[in-house]
């Protein structure tokens, strides 16, 4: 008999089957905007948080429990792979994260360490354990990690950036070194999305956070063959869903580099969205997490709008276009789930 995950409205909609309603669960559902969040963080920092398994799984089932999600997310960080493979991590209070020691020239990237083996990150292993013990039977566990280039703006950058200038400049004046990194990147990401599969993960969510800084030519040459590089070696049966955000114009080479589930953000309609990727493909997204602090009406409102545009297209989960926002008031993201769940996919709601 196969698992009760197996047949969740969440696991059709991402292998392209029907499914009796939109399945829905929201980047970042575990974050700062939800009072449970706070109080487990208050014990101490985020990065001791990160690291102690117990309280990660805690944290994500208290939540799914909380909003009535069709799907959990690890809680863990994008960033965290980067300390095995030699760069420090630090998230000072207020500012965003801060990565000590990055690679800023070609000549640095011999620095950046290839994954060998889980050990440094048997943390998150045993997390992704613990989520998936306690979780009801019916909610698949969604385990991440961020894309190649993501993961390589963090490293060159040393934290965010507005312009990506030095990871650009890299780029473009040192192909050799660039592939290299991004080659020790992308197989460092498979053994560690890999590993999560085998402790537990029904699913993996790729980020590609930073890549809307970056104009078609570029992530072509630049990007797309270590992302599908990288899809190529998460093993088979497993749906890989591939975010990005930022820039629309990237979204039918975002699905050329591959993925079951293709996640957008808010900047393209869902139904342009829908012409933009391969028709066996399904679609995760869209809404603006700023909607949620509009008034509860315009929330629903807006709501109904996204999934109307998707009809009845098979193959869709419902979520924001990128992650809650700090602030975010509780009662409009239960608002939203709602509205994805009682949604008729003939368009009248119950
Ligand atoms: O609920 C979930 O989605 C699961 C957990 C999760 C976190 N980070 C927890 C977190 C996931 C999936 C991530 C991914 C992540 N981390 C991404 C990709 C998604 C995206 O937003 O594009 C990125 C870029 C990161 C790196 C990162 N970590 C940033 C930019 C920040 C925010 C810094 C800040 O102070 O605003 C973090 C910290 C972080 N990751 C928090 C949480 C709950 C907040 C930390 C806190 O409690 O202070």
């Amino acid at each position: 008999m196969s698992p009760a995950w197996h047949d969740s409205p969440f696991l059709k909609a991402a292998r392209g089957e029907a499914t009796p309603r939109v399945p829905v669960w929201l980047m970042r559902q575990a974050g700062r905007y939800l009072p449970e969040y706070r109080e487990i963080r208050s014990r101490g920092s985020f990065l001791d948080l990160c690291k102690n398994p117990a309280l990660c799984a805690e944290v994500m089932i208290k939540t799914v429990a909380r909003l009535g999600v069709d799907a959990a997310i690890l809680f863990s960080d994008l960033l965290l792979i980067l300390e095995p493979m030699g760069l420090g991590l630090d998230f000072p209070t207020g500012e965003g994260p801060v990565l000590g020691n990055p690679i800023r020239t070609a000549a640095d990237v011999d620095r950046l360490l290839e994954l060998q083996s889980m050990e440094s990150l048997g943390f998150v292993i045993e997390a992704v354990r613990q989520t998936r013990a306690g979780l009801p039977g019916h909610i698949p566990l969604v385990c991440f990690a961020g894309a190649p280039f993501t993961l390589a703006a963090y490293a060159v950058e040393g934290g965010s950036s507005r312009d990506y200038r030095t990871t650009k400049t890299l780029m473009y004046s040192d192909a050799g070194a660039w592939n290299a990194m991004m080659g020790r990147i992308v197989r460092s990401v498979a053994l560690y999305l890999n590993a999560q599969i085998d402790a537990g993960a029904q699913a993996v969510q790729i980020f590609d956070s930073w890549v809307g800084c970056l104009g078609v030519d570029d992530y072509r040459r630049y990007v797309l063959p270590h992302s599908k590089a990288l899809i190529e070696r998460i093993q088979p049966g497993v749906p890989v869903i591939h975010f990005a955000t930022g820039n629309p114009a990237l979204v039918p080479l975002i699905s050329e580099a591959g993925g079951n589930v293709i996640s957008i953000d808010w900047r393209l309609r869902l139904d342009d969205a829908c012409r933009a990727i391969r028709p066996a493909q399904s679609i995760q997204g869209n809404l603006d997490p700023t909607i949620l602090f509009a008034p509860r009406d315009e929330v629903c409102r807006r709501v109904r709008e996204m999934l109307g545009q998707v009809g009845n297209r098979r193959g869709y989960i419902a979520n924001l276009g990128h992650g809650v926002l700090p602030h975010t008031p509780v009662e409009n993201v239960l608002a939203m789930i709602e509205t994805v769940h009682e949604w008729q996919p003939n368009g009248a709601t119950p």
